[in-house]
Formats: structure tokens, sequence, C-alpha cells
């Protein structure tokens, strides 16, 4: 389904906005969210890593360098095989803003997941915020571009970051694999494909590994109609507890003993 331009996402917010929590937590009857969102989400606290992270992003945006793009799968993601894209476009449309990495990073910060995965690396921004937040955990990060992922691994060597098993292949093909190397993940971040229903797909393989300590961040549930249904889909699921919409991405919880909850809260630029 085609991507919503400006005008459409724009009366989206307002909608949104019209619907959501205040911010500062006031209205939030769960314990648990209450704490999560005054104390994770919405802490805009600095942390040194964030810079270097935020200068990697810069010199991309700065070169001019450009790079062939080599899907593994031709028909993947719209099929983009041989695509020359600039690496200013990755870093800057591409990957998650930086108010979104560092929320990532306050989430694995927080939780200290043993076994993460994301679903769609690029150039490696997020992965970066996730591993780098957490080093006692360890990041499987799938990537079907072999020209991107070679500037992800590159930087990852630079960054010394130990912790991230970047793994070159479609999430169609590396998916089941993997389910058979772990036994669960404590966080997944999906930011690949921006199809619904491929959306849905990956959901009910990971599903099989995620625990009551799960938790689960998907980005662009607003970049089309059929993202904005998969999402609301998934939050309908009896095993989701609890829902967070910040209205450009979503987290879901698996927690036993609560009653189910959805939480429209603001967080970001808009
Ligand atoms: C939005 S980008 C990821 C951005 C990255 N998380 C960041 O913040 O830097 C999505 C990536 O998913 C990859 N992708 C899309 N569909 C895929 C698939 N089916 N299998 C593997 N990779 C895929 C694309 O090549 C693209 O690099």
């Amino acid at each position: 389904m085609a991507k919503r331009g400006a005008w459409e996402i724009f009366k989206n917010y307002v909608g949104f906005r019209k619907e959501c929590l205040p911010k500062g937590g006031y209205g939030i009857h769960s314990p648990f969210v209450f704490d999560l969102y005054t104390n994770v989400i919405g802490i805009n606290k600095s942390e040194p890593i964030f810079k270097a992270i935020e200068a990697y992003r810069k010199e991309m945006i700065k070169s001019d360098i450009g790079i062939i793009r080599k899907t593994i799968a031709e028909n993947m993601n719209g099929g983009f095989r041989g695509e020359l894209v600039k690496l200013k476009k990755l870093a800057s449309v591409v990957a998650v803003p930086p108010h979104l990495g560092r929320l990532l990073y306050r989430l694995a910060n927080h939780f200290k997941p043993k076994v993460m995965l994301e679903l769609g690396t690029s150039v490696g921004i997020s992965s970066l915020y996730i591993a780098l937040a957490n080093p006692e955990g360890y990041l499987y990060t799938i990537e079907g571009d072999e020209a991107v992922l070679g500037i992800a691994q590159k930087r990852f060597e630079s960054f010394n970051v130990k912790n991230i098993k970047p793994i070159c292949s479609t999430f169609e093909t590396e998916l089941p694999r993997l389910m058979d190397e772990v036994d669960k993940f404590d966080f997944v971040f999906i930011d690949g494909d921006h199809n619904g229903n491929k959306l849905l797909q990956y959901f009910d393989v990971i599903q099989n590994k995620l625990t009551d300590n799960s938790v689960v961040i998907v980005d662009d549930i607003r970049w089309s109609s059929d993202m904005e249904d998969s999402w609301n889909e998934l939050i309908a699921k009896p095993e989701v507890t609890v829902s967070i919409d910040l209205f450009r991405c979503g987290i879901l919880f698996f927690r036993g003993g609560i009653a189910k909850q959805h939480f429209k809260l603001r967080y970001g630029p808009y």
C-alpha cells in the first residue's frame, strides 16, 4: 500500500492528539505504564554515546557518496536492486530519527534484554542505539541489502561493538532459521518492509519466542493505512496485554496478570 502523504499524516496526527493523554503522565492509570512513561520514555536525558552516533549520521548527511543497492532477493521491499542511493538519504530519511534512536536506547537500557532482534539494519543507526545501550544483551540484526549492511558493519567495527550479529538475509528466510537458534526474544524492533501483511507475518513467526517480559517496538505504524490496520490487529491480540501508541511507533508488552490496556501517549516532536 502507498506511503501516506504529508497532509494525510498531518490530519491523522490531529486525530491522534485529540485522543492521546497529555504529557506528564496524567491520566495513566497503570502503574507499569506510568513508571515507564515518566521515567523512561519521556526522559530527555543526553548520553555521551548519542553524540557519537549522531556524528556518524552527520558524516553521512554531509557526504555525496552513493551506493548501488544489492538486495539479495529481487522483489524485496518493492524491488530496488541496482538502484543508486545516497548515504545522505539513508541517514536522514531511512534511518530512525534521533528522538526515536534515543527512545530505543532508553528502552534497551531500562529492560536490559538478553536477546534482541532488529528487522531492518540499513546503515546501522538504530542498531547502534540498541546495542550500545545494553552491552550485556546480544542483538541479531537482519538486512537484505548487502551494500547498506556493508556500510553498517564497518561502523560497528569502528564503534568496537561486540554484541551485534549482522545477518545478510531476507526476514522471510532468516526468521524461521533464527527460531531454531534462539530460545526467546526479549526485545524486538521491527523496522523493515513497510507492508501491513508482512508485519503480521513477521510477528506471527516471532511470537513463538516472546515471553511475559518481552518488548516489541514497531516503527512507522502510520506509514500507510495498511500498516495502521495491522498495528490495530496487533494491539487487539489477546496475548498483547499492554500497548502504547506514540504516533510514529508503537510498543507492545505481553505481561501476564494485568488487565489489557491500550494507551495513546505523546512522545517526540510530533
Ligand atoms: C527503514 S530501513 C531500516 C532503518 C534502520 N532501522 C535504521 O534506523 O538505521 C528498512 C531496511 O529493511 C530492509 N528490508 C526491507 N524488507 C526486507 C526483507 N524482506 N528482508 C530483509 N531486509 C529487508 C531494507 O533493505 C532497509 O534497509
